[in-house]
């Protein structure tokens, strides 16, 4: 369309007047806390078709494994006093051109990359992609985008070291981080396998200083290393060059009581989310231990707090639709597609502000 000199001189000054007017919306926007709000149904949910995203693991595709309802995929979350942006995969991979995301955690740290190769993925099928895996880093590449988005497996993120004791885990040492470099975003997570006893505890003994210790109290041990991490993140990050984001703690849903309802061992069986906004179980103990961390930081980092909300999706579990199907109950993990879209959008959002 065309217009004559005059008519778009006005349209200019009236579309530099409305820029002001979102310019001064956005403040308000940037004040509203995307984190608090509910789930409500939503018919253009979920975000992708699982067939799809072929490269996504078994252990997530719950619709694959056999599960029947479907209410669970039509949830989108509703911020209260501002709206998310609607996901966008083609803009995110624009905006993230030349760069590269490396998430770094356990099996939720896993969970949220998938999601986001997905979505991306299917935001833009024709595109070429490749998927390798190194040992414990899997690197998801969209050449065409000049976009790499990666996944290092690290539960604990602080150092253990086999030594002729056995496996020791230095709360105090991060060396690790060095393969943390070079990054332009980075997320991270930990927190489940600070929990593990026996056979799925990975380290013998526990050390801090001089100091070894057989156990110790295990939100202790994590405020340690998040501490360690912390230190880290502040000598050695440039906020102008690297983003950091720390996804909150994944709530899982084994025990009935912090739902209301005691008498049940499981997620086995939720069809829909908690209904209702104040989750009888309160706050995470080791989200409060996080965000008091974070708070004491010099570097920005962005908490993805996911926490409150996914607390509220009891239903969102794959439940005996995991693990390739009927092997054993998990309610730690999410469903694709699922909540970890929803992290994925708020990660959209935080991405997109500026
Ligand atoms: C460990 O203990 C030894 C002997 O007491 C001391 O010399 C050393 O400085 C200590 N190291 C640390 C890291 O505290
Ligand atoms: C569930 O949580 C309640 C309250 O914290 C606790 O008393 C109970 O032992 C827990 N049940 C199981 C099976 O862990």
């Amino acid at each position: 369309m065309g217009c004559f000199a005059i008519s778009c001189v006005v349209t200019t000054l009236i579309l530099v007047s409305v820029i002001v007017e979102t310019n001064g919306g956005r403040v308000v926007e940037e004040k509203c806390d995307l984190f608090n709000g509910k789930w409500v149904l939503d018919d253009s949910y979920p975000l992708y078709e699982i067939s799809n995203c072929p490269f996504i693991e078994k252990e997530f595709d719950c619709l694959s494994n056999g599960r029947p309802d479907q209410l669970y995929l039509k949830h989108r979350w509703q911020p209260t006093s501002c709206n998310l942006p609607r996901f966008n995969g083609y803009d995110l991979l624009r905006r993230l051109e030349g760069k590269s995301i490396l998430f770094v955690g356990d099996s939720l740290s896993l969970n949220q990359w998938q999601s986001l190769t997905c979505m991306l993925h299917t935001a833009v099928p024709q595109a070429k992609y490749t998927s390798i895996r190194n040992g414990a880093l899997s690197i998801f590449t969209f050449p065409s985008f000049d976009v790499k988005v990666k996944f290092s497996r690290n539960a604990l993120l602080v150092d253990t070291v086999s030594e002729d004791i056995g496996r020791v885990l230095k709360l105090d040492s991060i060396e690790v981080a060095n393969t943390w470099q070079g990054n332009d975003i980075l997320i991270f997570d930990s927190w489940h396998w600070w929990l593990h006893t026996g056979r799925k505890q990975p380290w013998d003994f526990i050390q801090v200083g001089n100091r070894t210790y057989r156990d110790m109290d295990r939100l202790t041990a994590y405020t340690t290393a998040l501490k360690t991490w912390a230190k880290w993140i502040d000598d050695n990050v440039d906020p102008t060059k690297t983003r950091v984001f720390f996804q909150g703690v994944s709530p899982d849903h084994a025990n009935g009581t912090s739902w209301g309802e005691s008498g049940l061992t499981s997620c086995k069986g939720q069809i829909r989310p908690f209904d209702g906004s104040n989750y009888p179980g309160g706050p995470h103990p080791a989200e409060t231990v996080l965000k008091s961390v974070i708070s004491t930081m010099s570097k920005p980092v962005y908490l993805l707090d996911i926490t409150p909300l996914s607390q509220l999706r009891i239903d969102a579990h794959p439940s005996v639709y995991g693990h390739g199907g009927h092997r054993d109950l998990d309610c730690s993990h999410w469903c694709l597609p699922g909540v970890p879209d929803t992290w994925n959008v708020l990660l959209y959002a935080a991405l997109s502000q500026n």
